[in-house]
């Protein structure tokens, strides 16, 4: 094997991916994508390169392939991975159960046999604040007890943690898992965003697309939960402020500094409740939200958000954008899809 060059960002054409790629290229180091473009486009690899100065290498590949898997890994110099590739819609995971099962967990198992093959032994997970449920207390800390996984799509997070914490006791390997909240907004430049195939079922693209017009109205699920005004609280953070941290955290595996596994919580700390972002999107844009109160949606965690001490005790890293650029940067981004090549652009149900 040739010198170790690449960062290895499984998912990298997906949104958060797509953002991770940006920051790291920024930061110096070289980015392999692999994706099999189930959710997203491969002319977002050309927009990273856009922003980025330089493209990353693109590779179409089903990591669920272990055959392909390998052969992408014999095929490059990669000194870290980081791991996005997933399904991840919560309700799609319920009606499609053993997809979920096999994609999530079949890729990640084929990535870290494939990272211990080849000595890779620097590993980010992306996992997310459902592994906590409902929590006892707020905000939630790393600590908290890990319940029982409301949808199969949780599920795999939590198994994939667990994964990660038996692979990281009996080889070199090293993981941090990143437990993100609510990811929202998109990149200054407008060029990446949420960028996903079919209808939008997350509060932010659902308020952008109605504030363009392309959806009647914003369904509000539920305001008689026992909160201030009713409706379920988040820890809404800036997608560019998560793909920073995953620079961080990358970087600390790459220093061999901390324990062979570590998870951290990756939120702004504060919450936010449904109506309340409503609100702040028509004072930050002047476009008013049309959206009528329905019943509660299934498995939807009244409220959560984040105990953000440890990520910035132990790595110095905090969120910096507010509500306020996560509002601009979604709406701008909405608007930019409309200028996008119409058989690519977001909700056309293909
Ligand atoms: P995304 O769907 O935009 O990106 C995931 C990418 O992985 C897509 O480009 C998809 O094509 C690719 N992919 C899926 N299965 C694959 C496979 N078998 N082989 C190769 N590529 C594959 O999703 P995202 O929002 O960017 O999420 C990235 C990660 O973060 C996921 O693991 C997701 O579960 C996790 N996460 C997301 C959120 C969120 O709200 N967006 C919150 C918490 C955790
Ligand atoms: C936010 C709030 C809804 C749409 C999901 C996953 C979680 C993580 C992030 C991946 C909730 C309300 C929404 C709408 C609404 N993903 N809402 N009307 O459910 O917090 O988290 O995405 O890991 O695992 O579960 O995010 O954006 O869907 O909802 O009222 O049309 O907005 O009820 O209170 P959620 P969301």
């Amino acid at each position: 094997m040739g010198e170790r060059n690449y960062i290895l960002v499984t998912g990298g054409a997906g949104y958060i991916g797509s953002h991770t790629a940006v920051e790291l290229m920024a930061s110096g180091f070289d980015v392999l994508v692999a994706d099999n473009l189930s959710n997203s486009h491969e002319e977002v690899i050309g927009r990273i390169g856009e922003i980025a100065g330089r493209t990353p290498v693109f590779e179409k590949v089903d990591l669920c392939d272990k055959a392909s898997t390998d052969a992408l890994f014999d095929a490059y110099g990669i000194s870290a991975v980081i791991h996005f590739a997933a399904l991840k819609a919560v309700g799609e995971s319920v009606e499609q159960p053993l997809r979920y099962y096999r994609n999530n967990l079949l890729s990640l198992i084929n990535v870290l046999g494939a990272c211990g093959r080849t000595g890779v032994e620097s590993f980010v997970f992306s996992s997310s604040c459902t592994v906590y449920g409902q929590p006892d207390s707020l905000p939630v800390g790393e600590t908290a007890p890990v319940k029982e996984a409301e949808s199969p799509y949780g599920s795999t997070k939590k198994m994939s943690e667990e994964i990660l914490a038996d692979a990281t006791r009996q080889n070199t390997l090293r993981a941090v898992s990143l437990r993100y909240f609510n990811p929202v907004g998109a990149h200054h430049s407008a060029l990446i965003g949420e960028y996903p195939i079919g209808k939008p079922s997350n509060l932010m693209p659902v308020i952008t697309r109605v504030a363009a017009g392309k959806l009647p109205g914003l369904e509000v699920f539920g305001d008689d939960y026992p909160t201030p005004d009713g409706t379920c609280i988040r820890d809404y953070i800036h997608v560019m402020d998560v793909a920073a941290a995953h620079v961080v955290a990358l970087e600390r595996l790459l220093k061999r500094e901390g324990q062979p596994f570590e998870v951290y919580n990756l939120g702004t700390g504060k919450g936010h409740s449904v109506l309340e972002m409503v609100h702040a999107f028509r004072d930050r844009t002047g476009v008013d939200i049309a959206y009528t109160i329905g019943p509660r949606r299934p498995g939807d965690i009244e409220q959560v958000w984040a105990d953000v001490g440890k990520i910035r005790k132990v790595m110095g890293w905090k969120a910096q954008y507010g509500l306020g650029e996560m509002i601009d940067t979604a709406w701008q981004w909405e608007q930019a899809l409309e200028t996008l090549e119409p058989g690519i652009s977001r909700g056309g149900g293909e």
